[in-house]
């Protein structure tokens, strides 16, 4: 074995040569300049200031007299978005604009696969040009800071490396198809609440290892070609005109060579932005427009300068091919390879939490199934504000398993609580006191009414299914949750149902954690299936019956309540009232009658809505956690099979290492249940003697493995030592904590396995 890590070791050294050489390798798109410049010559400079915003709500200008397209912008991140009016919001009510709802951001995370992110990608990418779209406004990689956030759904994880992966992943997937990606949301944008006003204060060391990781591995090594500039500031600075994050680090440092487009409506300036980095002000031209022309007519813009941001534009546009009008929109635009891609990723994210041996599902003797909760029948693709997908088609959980069951159990199905729904009129105008109480009367009534259905149906079941969760509702752009409780009454629900049948087992459609502390309690077994797409009921199905084995794992941890997760243990989240949203004035005139700007009561005003200090520093997720030694409710990185795996024997290929070296380790893993299953073995590096202070581990490695029934492989996971370094503040730069370290593999953060200390020097 050692001899093979050693070959395998000599096979990296060279991979890892050529990846030096790639991170000095230029972009792609530099290839273009020498066109360009002819270009940039011939035009005026009224044109070159068209490129620079929005012609409609998704598209900016080309040069029609030079042939040069139009540049059009789809949403992203999880399924090409359905057709507007040119300059609003409005669907134009199309047919053949439904498209494939592909699991959302912490659904393909939960796989831990890049190779499927890759085919996510590849996927969302025809999907795109079957559109006639240049530019997926995604994936969104911010980092899952709070179990709140409100687009913890659309994100990959609260850990940097997973993200990376995946991220790189999903870029090639993308761009290897013609079509470029747009990174979401740089930087930092990792709350919803305030996101339009918030000022984000972070260390750099925090934010270069933690936060700007996803985005560095997007640019660095999959050539990424566009950037999103978050609505938020980070320093003081709006993230459309942050010097240092555009300029500094996003262009001289990464490389980066494409363009760099605003979040919708998040341009604050003129100068700043031209000068700080922006290439397209989004969806309009208040500031990147006339004022700009003036700018540069004045001399306080130089147009030397403008030429540079139209030729990073111009080298997208040269290296995507537009797709000629005549051939956009001809087909549906949802089809049989992608909903396949779909079905692909849904049957690997799923994650079972828990399980006594109820599941797989016993169908020999024709069970009565009571399949209990609203979101067995509830649709995710489209709900709550911001991007959505008008899919063709979504299988929910009921009918999956109709469709995978058939008769062979007598299935009776009751919604058993109100879902939440989602209005724009809620969002941003406080009820009045007398409204709220005349609508808990209401909730309170029917609440009672679906109880007392549900629990009649689950004391006639053999075996009750209880699909809970969040819905896109609950889970929201433009505002994060206020906690993370069951919505709805779920808790009181499943309670009373536990009353009359203890064989429940509990599905959470959610996006982002749960409080699980009495649906586990409750439950014999407890799996969180996302807001899986358009063939998520499917991929559920198929699990719960045995057709698969689980093998999702969690991409957060399930923190045992709120209040111990960092930023809440810390106090800095949330940071106070929440002001309007970013998109308060799409609110009609009647629906914001009585919004109020004013604060109403002394304890609402916690402090500064506009500040977040991120004082947990790197502390995020499972590093908070495991660092503070604090019990948790499923540890990142968690899911079971229904098989076990044996670990054994923890090899590197040395046992000292230099600063270029990679660390090669094998160990054996066996599959010593009865059922073919994944297992997703990750390593954790945790520093024994630092000079400068760390988490207590952090996931370095880790891989997705299929094992038949008995079968054992030798599983090989690489660490290039560079992977381990810090950002050194005092130097502002990269270095090494040259120290001994324990290499810690196993299931989960919460599962280490085996242990090989090894040194570095
Ligand atoms: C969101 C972006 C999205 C854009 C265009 C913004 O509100 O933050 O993620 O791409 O709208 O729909």
């Amino acid at each position: 074995m050692i001899q093979r890590a050693f070959i395998r070791a000599a096979i990296f050294a060279l991979l890892l040569t050529g990846c030096a050489k790639q991170m000095k390798r230029q972009s792609a798109l530099l290839q273009y300049d020498k066109g360009i410049d002819g270009i940039i010559e011939e035009m005026t400079l009224a044109e070159k200031i068209e490129l620079l915003h929005g012609k409609h709500m998704f598209v900016s200008a080309g040069v029609e007299r030079l042939g040069i397209a139009d540049m059009k912008y789809t949403d992203g991140p999880f399924g090409i978005r359905e057709e507007m009016q040119p300059d609003g919001w409005a669907p134009l009510g199309w047919e053949n604009d439904k498209a494939t709802f592909f699991p959302t951001g912490s659904a393909l995370a939960a796989t831990w696969s890049p190779e499927l992110a890759y085919e996510y990608g590849v996927g969302m990418a025809r999907e795109a040009r079957l559109r006639g779209k240049d530019m997926l406004l995604g994936p969104a990689i911010n980092i899952q800071r709070i179990p709140t956030g409100g687009r913890t759904f659309e994100y990959l994880s609260e850990d940097p490396f997973l993200s990376s992966r995946l991220a790189v992943g999903y870029t090639r997937g993308v761009q290897d198809n013609g079509v470029a990606v747009c990174l979401k949301h740089y930087a930092l944008n990792s709350q919803e609440n305030n996101r339009g006003t918030v000022n984000v204060l972070v260390g750099e060391r925090a934010m270069r290892e933690i936060y700007l990781a996803p985005f560095k591995a997007a640019v660095v090594e999959a050539d990424a070609y566009g950037v999103m500039a978050a609505y938020n500031k980070v320093g003081g600075w709006w993230c459309a005109e942050n010097d240092l994050l555009l300029n500094k680090i996003l262009r001289d440092e990464w490389g980066f060579a494409g363009l760099v487009v605003s979040d919708w409506g998040g341009t604050h300036s003129t100068v700043n932005s031209i000068k700080n980095g922006l290439n397209v002000e989004m969806p309009g031209k208040r500031f990147l427009g006339p004022a700009l022309l003036d700018s540069v007519q004045a001399g306080v813009v130089a147009e030397e300068l403008i030429n540079q941001r139209a030729r990073e534009i111009l080298r997208v546009r040269m290296a995507i091919k537009a797709v000629p009008e005549e051939e956009a929109n001809r087909q549906m635009t949802s089809q049989p390879p992608q909903q396949k891609i779909a079905y692909a990723v849904a049957a690997k994210s799923i994650v079972l939490l828990k399980n006594d041996g109820l599941l797989p599902l016993d169908l020999a003797e024709k069970p009565a199934i009571a399949v209990i909760g609203a979101n067995a029948v509830q649709t995710v693709a489209l709900g709550g504000m911001g991007a959505g997908v008008k899919t063709l088609y979504e299988v929910t959980p009921l009918q999956g398993l109709k469709n995978r069951i058939k008769d062979k159990a007598d299935i009776v199905y009751a919604q058993g609580y109100e879902p939440a729904e989602f209005s724009f009129a809620d969002m941003f105008r406080r009820k009045t006191p007398e409204e709220l109480e005349q609508r808990a009367r209401e909730k309170q009534v029917t609440a009672q009414q679906l109880t007392r259905e549900a629990v009649q149906v689950a004391s006639e079941a053999d075996l009750v299914l209880f699909i809970g969760g969040n819905n896109r509702a609950v889970e929201t752009e433009g505002s994060d949750r206020k906690d993370i409780k069951l919505p709805s009454g779920q808790d009181d629900l499943i309670r009373a149902i536990a009353h009359v049948n203890p064989n429940i087992v509990t599905i959470l459609v959610s996006g982002a954690p749960n409080d699980l502390d009495v649906v586990k309690s409750v439950s014999r077994a407890l799996l969180i299936s996302w807001f899986n797409g358009t063939e998520g009921g499917n991929a559920l199905a198929d699990v719960l019956v045995g057709n698969i084995s689980p093998g999702g794992r969690l991409p957060f941890t399930i923190p045992l309540k709120l209040e111990d997760s960092p930023a809440f243990a810390m106090g800095n989240y949330p940071q106070g009232r929440k002001n309007a949203d970013i998109f308060a004035d799409l609110v009609s005139e009647t629906e914001a009658e009585g919004i109020s700007t004013e604060k109403t009561s002394a304890d609402e005003i916690y402090n500064d809505p506009n500040t977040a200090i991120y004082s947990e520093q790197s502390l995020v997720g499972y590093r908070w956690f495991d660092t503070k030694n604090r019990p948790v409710m499923y540890p990142f990185g968690y899911g079971l099979t229904y098989t076990t795996f044996a670990y054994a024997g923890l090899e590197s290929d040395k046992e000292k290492y230099g600063k270029d070296d990679v660390i090669t380790i094998s160990f054996e893993l066996k599959n010593t249940g009865s059922v073919a299953a994944d297992e997703v073995v990750q390593a954790y590096v945790h520093r024994k003697n630092p000079a400068v202070e760390w988490p207590y581990k952090e996931l370095k490695a880790f891989s997705r493995v299929p094992l038949q029934p008995g079968e054992s492989k030798v599983v090989t996971l690489d660490i290039p030592v560079q992977s381990l370094q810090y950002w050194n503040e005092n130097v502002q730069a990269w270095d090494d904590d040259l120290c001994t370290i324990e290499l810690q593999v196993g299931a989960s953060a919460g599962d280490i396995k085996l242990k090989k200390e090894i040194a570095l020097r």
